[in-house]
């Protein structure tokens, strides 16, 4: 039988799922009823708010001045690195699946899109877990900080503003901090650690670019302009600064015009 599934409610099973391996396996049935046409989109009567997704209660998350420093030299460190990494995939997969329960009237384009954002960083999670784990340690076994959810959780209320501060400036920030990561790691010999962040880079830049095409899709229909629209949402709604250096090859393949290159070049000088 055909659409016999609401695309809404099984999102929204799915975000808030709290076992790992469960939540895996829900994300990529999920991508298996899609591809057979099961999904029927009516609106969920409310929409409900998620302050706290589907986790689980490991790792403990505490404020990002809290999170000890630690030299990558160590090995202590360079797993410490890899499970700030896998935080950041494991937040990823619910931000995706946020985009599709939440904001319920845009073209089913939109969910295909996210959907398949989701089903990447669940990859990019598994891979990275099971390179920690090779280091000797499980996701969890650190703390972790809670920064993107609470701005996941803030932007909420707007589809718009969702894009432009969630893959727009949170996600983008990773296109310009992993090419250095992936020296540091080449300099200690890490191959595998290299390899995963490679394809984490690559993937990227398409989450990115969904991010890009809806958040100009969204001001097309207001008939608002995309890069004043960018510049005031930063301003209202960005708690960080906004500073480089910036991967501007990344950012240009992610969907930045040339107009908001330019910008991001302004904000790069010393
Ligand atoms: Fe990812």
């Amino acid at each position: 039988m055909k659409q016999n599934k609401n695309i809404f409610t099984s999102v929204y099973e799915c975000l808030m799922e709290t076992d790992l391996d469960l939540k895996i396996s829900k994300v990529a049935q999920l991508q298996i009823d899609w591809a057979d046409e099961q999904f029927e989109f009516s609106s969920s009567e409310t929409v409900l708010r998620v302050s706290d997704p589907g986790r689980p209660k490991k790792p403990l998350l505490v404020s990002p001045k809290e999170l000890p420093k630690r030299r990558l030299g160590s090995p202590e460190g360079h797993a410490a690195l890899m499970h700030s990494i896998a935080h950041i995939e494991f937040n990823a997969v619910n931000l995706a699946l946020d985009a599709i329960y939440r904001f319920q009237d845009m073209p089913k384009r939109f969910y295909l899109d996210w959907l398949g954002v989701a089903g990447e960083e669940s990859y990019h999670f598994q891979m990275i877990r099971e390179h920690l784990y090779h280091l000797g340690y499980e996701y969890g076994d650190m703390v972790a900080h809670d920064g993107l959810w609470m701005t996941t959780y803030e932007t909420d209320h707007d589809p718009l503003v969702r894009m432009a501060l969630v893959p727009r400036t949170l996600e983008a920030r990773g296109l310009d901090v992993t090419p250095p990561m992936i020296q540091k790691l080449r300099s200690i010999g890490d191959k595998r650690g290299v390899e995963i962040l490679k394809i984490l880079l690559q993937d990227e830049i398409g989450h990115v670019e969904v991010g890009s095409r809806w958040f100009r899709y969204i001001c097309e229909e207001r008939h608002l302009n995309p890069f004043n629209t960018f510049q005031a949402i930063i301003e209202n709604y960005y708690h960080g600064d906004l500073r480089g250096p910036f991967n501007y090859e990344a950012r240009a393949q992610a969907g930045f015009c040339e107009q908001e290159i330019a910008w991001l070049k302004t904000l790069n000088q010393p």
